[in-house]
């Protein structure tokens, strides 16, 4: 549910812009940052304060792969599903995210501790593969080099 600090934040984020809407990301920038995920209940509520629909919202919500609309681990692993990891060798990368972690992309580990989800091009092309870990971005991926990776977040 969202709380009342919440709705402040969101409120100040609003006044900010010259139109409500376009507070939308942040509004659910604010919600995430609590909750780790936004609930379909945050996202009306959400939807309300920033005068959108909640097709609207929810419709923002699915074009970001930084939003999450399902629970998540602690840390989320975004892998680059994009073409120039497809060339530097990403399937060797997924296969040992997923051989280490123990599931599917989309999936998040029995622990609760990763989420491992594709994502568009993360920008770092020039050091494919890539993959980012709660907003850190790690290039020039090699399977062997994962484990160490995966430690720094516990
Ligand atoms: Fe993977 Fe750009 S294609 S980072």
């Amino acid at each position: 549910m969202i709380t009342e600090d919440d709705r402040r934040e969101i409120e100040a984020a609003a006044a900010r812009v010259p139109v409500r809407r376009a507070a939308a990301v942040e509004a659910l920038q604010v919600i995430q940052k609590r909750n780790g995920w936004v609930s379909d209940e945050d996202l009306r509520a959400a939807a309300g304060l920033v005068g959108m629909t909640v097709t609207e919202l929810d419709g923002l919500a699915s074009f970001y792969s930084m939003i999450f609309r399902k629970p998540v681990g602690r840390h989320v692993i975004l892998f680059c599903d994009s073409i120039c990891c497809w060339i530097q060798g990403y399937e060797k990368i997924v296969d040992g995210l997923c051989s280490r972690l123990g599931i599917r992309p989309g999936e998040t580990d029995r622990e609760g501790r990763f989420t491992l989800l594709p994502s568009p091009c993360l920008g770092a092309c020039d050091h494919a593969p890539a993959m980012m870990v709660d907003g850190d971005l790690h290039g020039d991926l090699t399977p062997e080099g994962i484990e160490a990776i995966l430690e720094r977040y516990k």
